[in-house]
């Protein structure tokens, strides 16, 4: 999701106050022999993820220096899957920064890091990202085969519960493999994509950007660009939960406590420019696209998206007004 600006300052005073608050220094020792551990879970290529170290390192740079001790030694682990351009990362990364740099490669639904060795968490705009499309989905003989659409939006319940419960198994995971990883009292801040609680009118709801690329898709089969076959086995991996059910799933978990929950949305109503919206649709979307279709389909398919998002605009205006953004501070409670 395109994160807006106010919501990143946001994020940002939120995540200074939590280490303000809650970063143990005691805990974290910090000397050359055993640095303060930071990961960035779902890093991309940059630059959001230089921003976020540089600020939580000079927080807890901060919490030092106010108990009169000596600024530690860091180290940053950028985790991103593989097929992420790391190359692009480390050529630019920041070059004064004072921490040492690491890629970390993998999927985060799963362990990346020994035990007990991270003290801060972090990972911003990824946990919409699910694991993998439920099978069902694409099973012509399940009732929750979505046919002709390549997501949940004004898909039938029973699409929607599919993926809603993968979204759920893959938060729980994420915390599970977290809670092995973040040393005792290590704090995990989040920022995790949600869909308003209510829906106000009935054509306003999370995802209609793509449900309007999948009848792109839709209507390149209608005319034999794609075979409707493959049409009908695509879907995104990509669920918003609400704001509610997110939360739950967060108290329900026993590893950590919750020291700060609050939904961030923009101020204001800014509307990115139709080429921008179409371009960052096409960075999120592009290879999950050219993996199942083949390469050739792309420049087509977002040319048609192009112009259906200028014939209706009003398009971007849905995304804002039906997605939020969940902030979490998460503490590790010390193990007995
Ligand atoms: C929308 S981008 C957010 C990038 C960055 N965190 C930010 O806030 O700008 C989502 C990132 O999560 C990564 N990602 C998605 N699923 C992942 C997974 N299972 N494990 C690790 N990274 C993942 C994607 O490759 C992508 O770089």
């Amino acid at each position: 999701m395109l994160l807006q600006r106010e919501v990143i300052e946001d994020a940002k005073k939120l995540i200074q106050d939590g280490i303000a608050k809650n970063f143990e220094t005691k805990t974290s020792s910090g000397s050359s022999k055993n640095p303060i551990c930071i990961a960035d879970f779902g890093c991309s290529t940059g630059p959001n993820t230089y921003i976020a170290m540089q600020y939580i390192i000079e927080a807890i740079e901060l919490q030092y220096k106010s108990h009169g001790l000596a600024a530690p030694e860091f180290q940053v682990f950028f985790n991103d899957l593989v097929a992420n351009d790391f190359k692009t990362l480390f050529r630019n990364l920041p070059p004064n920064r004072n921490y040492f740099g690491a890629g970390v490669p993998g999927s985060f639904y799963g362990r990346l890091f020994p035990k007990e060795t991270l003290h801060f968490i972090y990972s911003s705009s990824t946990l919409h990202l699910i694991s993998k499309v439920p099978k069902e989905i694409i099973d012509k003989n399940s009732s929750a085969w979505n046919k002709g659409r390549i997501n949940y939006a004004n898909a039938p319940k029973e699409v929607v519960d599919a993926y809603a419960t993968q979204f759920q198994k893959d938060v729980e995971t994420f915390l599970h493999c977290r809670a092995q990883e973040l040393a005792d009292n290590g704090l995990m801040a989040l920022q995790v994509g949600a869909a308003q609680d209510v829906i106000l009118q009935q054509n306003i709801y999370p995802g209609k950007d793509i449900e309007l690329l999948g009848s792109c898709l839709l209507d390149m089969a209608k005319v034999g660009l794609i075979s409707e076959e493959k049409m009908d086995s695509f879907n995104l991996p990509v669920f918003f939960s609400t704001t509610k059910d997110l939360k739950t799933i967060f108290e329900r978990n026993n590893d950590f406590t919750i020291e700060r929950i609050e939904k961030l949305s923009p101020k204001s109503l800014f509307l990115p420019d139709v080429r921008m919206f179409v371009l960052h649709r096409r960075a999120v979307f592009e290879g999950l696209i050219e993996n199942h279709f083949g390469e050739g389909i792309v420049d087509e398919l977002f040319d048609r998206f192009m112009k259906k998002v200028v014939e209706s605009p009003d398009i971007m205006k849905v995304t804002m007004l039906t997605l939020v953004v969940l902030f979490v501070l998460l503490k590790r409670k010390p193990r007995t």
